[in-house]
Protein backbone atom coordinates (compact mmCIF):
# COMPACT_ATOMS: atom_id res chain seq x y z
CA UNK A 1 0.00 0.00 0.00
CA UNK A 2 1.22 3.63 -0.99
CA UNK A 3 1.73 6.26 1.65
CA UNK A 4 -0.94 7.98 -0.32
CA UNK A 5 -3.03 5.31 -0.24
CA UNK A 6 -3.07 4.69 3.29
CA UNK A 7 -3.25 8.59 4.56
CA UNK A 8 -6.70 8.38 1.90
CA UNK A 9 -8.04 5.90 4.04
CA UNK A 10 -7.28 7.00 8.04
CA UNK A 11 -8.44 10.05 6.73
CA UNK A 12 -11.64 7.89 6.23
CA UNK A 13 -11.01 6.56 9.79
CA UNK A 14 -10.97 10.35 11.53
CA UNK A 15 -13.86 11.56 9.85
CA UNK A 16 -16.35 8.63 11.65
CA UNK A 17 -16.29 10.54 14.71
CA UNK A 18 -14.59 13.56 16.43
CA UNK A 19 -12.53 11.54 18.70
CA UNK A 20 -10.72 8.34 18.49
CA UNK A 21 -10.74 6.65 22.23
CA UNK A 22 -7.36 5.32 22.77
CA UNK A 23 -7.86 1.93 24.24
CA UNK A 24 -5.43 0.43 26.89
CA UNK A 25 -7.48 -3.06 27.81
CA UNK A 26 -6.28 -5.25 30.40
CA UNK A 27 -8.76 -8.15 30.47
CA UNK A 28 -9.91 -9.43 26.87
CA UNK A 29 -13.25 -10.54 28.55
CA UNK A 30 -14.16 -6.77 28.53
CA UNK A 31 -13.50 -6.24 24.86
CA UNK A 32 -16.66 -6.56 23.05
CA UNK A 33 -18.95 -5.25 25.63
CA UNK A 34 -16.00 -1.83 25.70
CA UNK A 35 -16.21 -1.84 21.84
CA UNK A 36 -20.19 -2.03 22.08
CA UNK A 37 -20.45 0.59 23.85
CA UNK A 38 -18.56 2.64 22.44
CA UNK A 39 -20.09 2.32 18.92
CA UNK A 40 -23.49 2.84 20.80
CA UNK A 41 -22.27 6.80 21.99
CA UNK A 42 -20.96 7.13 18.46
CA UNK A 43 -17.12 6.24 18.48
CA UNK A 44 -16.84 3.84 15.86
CA UNK A 45 -12.97 4.24 15.52
CA UNK A 46 -11.42 2.39 18.24
CA UNK A 47 -7.39 2.12 18.80
CA UNK A 48 -6.27 -0.76 20.94
CA UNK A 49 -3.07 0.15 22.50
CA UNK A 50 -0.66 -2.50 21.95
CA UNK A 51 0.67 -2.31 25.81
CA UNK A 52 -1.04 -5.06 27.67
CA UNK A 53 -0.18 -8.73 27.03
CA UNK A 54 -4.60 -9.24 26.06
CA UNK A 55 -4.36 -6.58 23.31
CA UNK A 56 -3.92 -8.97 20.31
CA UNK A 57 -6.98 -10.61 21.54
CA UNK A 58 -8.53 -7.34 22.61
CA UNK A 59 -8.13 -6.42 18.87
CA UNK A 60 -9.67 -10.14 17.70
CA UNK A 61 -12.35 -9.84 20.20
CA UNK A 62 -13.03 -6.11 19.19
CA UNK A 63 -13.17 -6.81 15.43
CA UNK A 64 -16.04 -8.97 15.66
CA UNK A 65 -17.98 -6.59 17.08
CA UNK A 66 -20.92 -4.79 14.36
CA UNK A 67 -20.38 -1.73 13.51
CA UNK A 68 -16.44 -0.80 14.76
CA UNK A 69 -13.52 0.08 12.71
CA UNK A 70 -10.84 -1.60 14.90
CA UNK A 71 -7.12 -0.45 15.00
CA UNK A 72 -3.86 -1.16 16.84
CA UNK A 73 -1.96 1.51 18.70
CA UNK A 74 1.94 1.73 19.76
CA UNK A 75 3.01 -0.24 17.12
CA UNK A 76 6.32 -0.52 17.89
CA UNK A 77 7.90 -2.57 15.35
CA UNK A 78 7.65 -4.64 12.14
CA UNK A 79 6.70 -7.27 14.19
CA UNK A 80 4.10 -5.84 16.22
CA UNK A 81 2.47 -4.68 12.88
CA UNK A 82 2.52 -7.96 11.66
CA UNK A 83 0.98 -9.18 14.41
CA UNK A 84 -1.52 -6.27 14.36
CA UNK A 85 -2.90 -7.24 10.65
CA UNK A 86 -3.26 -10.81 11.98
CA UNK A 87 -5.00 -10.12 14.40
CA UNK A 88 -7.23 -8.12 12.36
CA UNK A 89 -6.79 -4.53 12.80
CA UNK A 90 -7.74 -2.28 9.96
CA UNK A 91 -5.46 0.52 10.91
CA UNK A 92 -2.57 1.33 12.75
CA UNK A 93 -0.99 3.96 14.68
CA UNK A 94 2.47 4.82 16.12
CA UNK A 95 3.84 7.15 18.39
CA UNK A 96 5.87 8.28 16.14
CA UNK A 97 7.44 6.90 12.75
CA UNK A 98 11.03 4.91 11.72
CA UNK A 99 11.78 3.84 8.09
CA UNK A 100 11.21 0.06 9.41
CA UNK A 101 7.75 1.10 10.70
CA UNK A 102 6.46 2.57 7.88
CA UNK A 103 8.15 -0.22 5.39
CA UNK A 104 6.31 -2.96 7.59
CA UNK A 105 2.85 -0.98 7.14
CA UNK A 106 2.95 -0.34 3.32
CA UNK A 107 4.18 -4.09 2.66
CA UNK A 108 1.69 -5.67 4.85
CA UNK A 109 -1.35 -2.97 3.67
CA UNK A 110 -1.88 -1.67 7.00
CA UNK A 111 -3.09 2.15 6.65
CA UNK A 112 -0.75 3.85 8.98
CA UNK A 113 -1.49 6.87 11.20
CA UNK A 114 2.28 7.52 11.61
CA UNK A 115 2.68 10.57 14.07
CA UNK A 116 5.04 13.84 14.21
CA UNK A 117 5.63 16.72 16.67
CA UNK A 118 7.50 19.08 14.96
CA UNK A 119 7.69 20.80 11.54
CA UNK A 120 10.74 18.52 10.37
CA UNK A 121 8.86 15.51 10.93
CA UNK A 122 5.73 16.08 9.62
CA UNK A 123 7.81 17.17 6.26
CA UNK A 124 9.32 13.84 6.11
CA UNK A 125 6.27 12.04 6.72
CA UNK A 126 5.02 14.60 3.90
CA UNK A 127 7.61 14.25 1.43
CA UNK A 128 7.08 10.09 1.87
CA UNK A 129 3.93 10.51 1.04
CA UNK A 130 2.09 10.67 4.12
CA UNK A 131 -0.78 14.11 4.08
CA UNK A 132 -2.50 12.58 7.60
CA UNK A 133 -0.87 11.82 10.48
CA UNK A 134 -1.33 12.13 14.32
CA UNK A 135 0.70 15.36 16.15
CA UNK A 136 2.06 13.67 19.36
CA UNK A 137 1.91 14.21 22.00
CA UNK A 138 0.09 17.07 21.28
CA UNK A 139 -0.13 19.66 25.02
CA UNK A 140 3.40 19.06 25.73
CA UNK A 141 4.62 20.05 22.40
CA UNK A 142 2.41 23.21 22.35
CA UNK A 143 -0.94 21.84 21.81
CA UNK A 144 -3.61 23.49 19.81
CA UNK A 145 -0.72 26.97 18.83
CA UNK A 146 1.50 24.66 18.22
CA UNK A 147 -0.34 22.76 15.83
CA UNK A 148 -1.93 26.16 14.12
CA UNK A 149 1.55 27.07 13.71
CA UNK A 150 2.28 24.31 11.86
CA UNK A 151 -0.76 24.30 9.51
CA UNK A 152 0.22 27.73 8.09
CA UNK A 153 2.90 26.75 6.14
CA UNK A 154 2.11 23.39 5.29
CA UNK A 155 -1.60 23.01 5.11
CA UNK A 156 -1.48 19.49 3.17
CA UNK A 157 -1.18 17.73 6.12
CA UNK A 158 -4.15 16.98 8.83
CA UNK A 159 -3.88 15.44 12.11
CA UNK A 160 -5.06 13.78 14.49
CA UNK A 161 -3.77 15.30 17.46
CA UNK A 162 -3.35 12.75 20.66
CA UNK A 163 -1.76 13.20 23.87
CA UNK A 164 -3.44 15.37 26.61
CA UNK A 165 -6.77 15.78 24.90
CA UNK A 166 -9.78 16.03 27.06
CA UNK A 167 -13.21 16.38 26.66
CA UNK A 168 -12.11 20.25 28.23
CA UNK A 169 -9.58 21.12 24.63
CA UNK A 170 -10.94 18.85 22.43
CA UNK A 171 -13.06 21.70 20.87
CA UNK A 172 -10.38 24.34 20.58
CA UNK A 173 -8.23 21.45 18.46
CA UNK A 174 -11.62 20.47 16.61
CA UNK A 175 -11.37 23.97 15.78
CA UNK A 176 -8.50 24.09 13.50
CA UNK A 177 -8.52 23.45 9.57
CA UNK A 178 -6.06 20.95 10.13
CA UNK A 179 -7.44 18.96 13.03
CA UNK A 180 -9.59 15.84 11.19
CA UNK A 181 -10.89 14.54 14.61
CA UNK A 182 -8.82 13.94 18.18
CA UNK A 183 -7.46 11.22 19.98
CA UNK A 184 -7.80 10.30 23.58
CA UNK A 185 -8.25 7.70 26.50
CA UNK A 186 -11.03 9.97 28.74
CA UNK A 187 -13.73 8.02 26.92
CA UNK A 188 -13.18 4.85 28.41
CA UNK A 189 -11.42 5.65 31.99
CA UNK A 190 -9.76 2.40 33.19
CA UNK A 191 -12.08 2.14 36.59
CA UNK A 192 -14.39 2.20 34.38
CA UNK A 193 -13.76 -0.69 32.29
CA UNK A 194 -12.64 -3.15 34.92
CA UNK A 195 -16.21 -2.09 36.82
CA UNK A 196 -18.06 -3.02 33.47
CA UNK A 197 -19.55 0.43 33.58
CA UNK A 198 -20.84 0.60 29.59
CA UNK A 199 -23.82 2.54 30.33
CA UNK A 200 -21.22 5.23 31.59
CA UNK A 201 -18.51 4.55 28.69
CA UNK A 202 -21.94 5.00 26.45
CA UNK A 203 -22.72 8.14 28.29
CA UNK A 204 -18.57 9.42 27.73
CA UNK A 205 -19.02 8.26 24.24
CA UNK A 206 -21.72 10.23 23.10
CA UNK A 207 -20.53 13.34 25.07
CA UNK A 208 -17.39 13.59 22.73
CA UNK A 209 -19.45 11.83 19.90
CA UNK A 210 -21.44 15.50 19.87
CA UNK A 211 -18.04 17.67 20.07
CA UNK A 212 -18.67 20.41 16.87
CA UNK A 213 -16.10 20.26 14.54
C1 LIG B 1 -1.47 7.58 24.60
O1 LIG B 1 -0.50 7.31 23.96
O2 LIG B 1 -1.73 7.08 25.70
C2 LIG B 1 -2.41 8.50 23.95
O3 LIG B 1 -1.73 9.57 23.43
C3 LIG B 1 -3.51 8.94 24.84
O4 LIG B 1 -3.12 9.99 25.59
P1 LIG B 1 -4.12 10.53 26.70
O5 LIG B 1 -4.20 9.48 27.77
O6 LIG B 1 -3.49 11.82 27.16
O7 LIG B 1 -5.45 10.73 26.02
Amino acid sequence: MTPEHASELTAKVCALAPVIPVLVVEDAAHAADLARALIEGGLPALEVTLRTPSALEVIREMARVEGGVVGAGTLLSPEDVEAAKEAGATFGVCPGATKRILDACEANDLPLLPAAATASEVLRLYERGYTVQKFFPAEVNGGVPALKAIGAPIPQVKFCPTGGVSLRNAPEYLSLSNTLCVGGSWVAPKEMVASGDWAGITRLAAEAAALPR
